[in-house]
């Protein structure tokens, strides 16, 4: 048994008083979809476009956090123990994948809280795994969206080269080929990523925060 004791302190300011002088509400836009389905330049496009109608969001994004908070083991062991980074950094098991989420899910909760639209952009390929981060929130505050891009058409794009990596082998447990890709079961919006331009889906995702009282 675990004799840690943690509280937790109410805010001096509360979460309504931020969203007052913020002119928005907090929420998590998550963006879930394939490597290279569009989600990360969605994303920054509806960041921009946050940022220009005066409203505040931040983006959290798989490759950036990969650098830093949820570091991978080698990148890790240059600045920690061999042993530090063996069991705080993080790869692309299901496990990985898992504490990636739920560090991300924690992070885009608290900024949520801080009166942000938090944008997070990561595969996030497992439905449990983004389902404990809405039960983590208030209801109303998780807002899933799934960019549907054809597996197909993510390949052909493959800005990072990293299918042509996984089908020649040379790259296990990628998403979408030799692992899993569970789409939603009923996301707050799909964005249909085969035939609309990024701008577009991006308009789409504003559209749509307004129609949820949250911008
Ligand atoms: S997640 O599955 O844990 O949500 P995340 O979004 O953080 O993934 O990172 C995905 C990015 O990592 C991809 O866009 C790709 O650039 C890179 N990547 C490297 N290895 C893999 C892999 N095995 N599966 C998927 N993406 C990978």
């Amino acid at each position: 048994m675990s004799n840690i004791e943690v509280y937790w302190h109410e805010h001096a300011v509360s979460r309504e008083e931020r969203e007052a002088l913020n002119g928005n509400k907090g929420c998590v836009l998550w963006f879930t979809g394939l490597s290279a389905c569009g989600k990360s330049t969605i994303a920054n496009l509806v960041d921009h476009l946050l940022h220009k109608a005066g409203k505040h969001s931040f983006v959290l994004d798989g490759d950036n956090v990969r650098h830093g908070l949820n570091a991978a083991p080698k990148m890790l062991a240059e600045i920690h123990s061999e042993e530090f980074a063996k069991r705080f950094g993080l790869g692309f098991s299901a496990q990985d994948r898992e504490e990636n989420i739920r560090r991300i899910g924690a992070v885009a909760k608290l900024f949520a809280e801080a009166g942000l639209v938090a944008i997070t952009a990561f595969i996030s390929p497992y439905r449990i795994d983004r389902d404990r981060v809405r039960k983590q929130l208030p209801a109303g505050d998780f807002l899933e969206v799934f960019v549907d891009t054809p597996i197909e058409l993510c390949e052909q794009r493959d800005p990072k080269g990293l299918y042509k990596k996984a089908r020649s082998g040379e790259l296990k447990g990628f998403t979408g080929i030799d692992d899993p890709y569970e789409s939603p079961e009923k996301p707050e919006l799909v964005l249909d990523g085969s035939k609309k331009t990024a701008a577009q889906l991006a308009d789409e995702v504003i559209a749509f925060l307004k129609a949820k009282g949250k911008i």
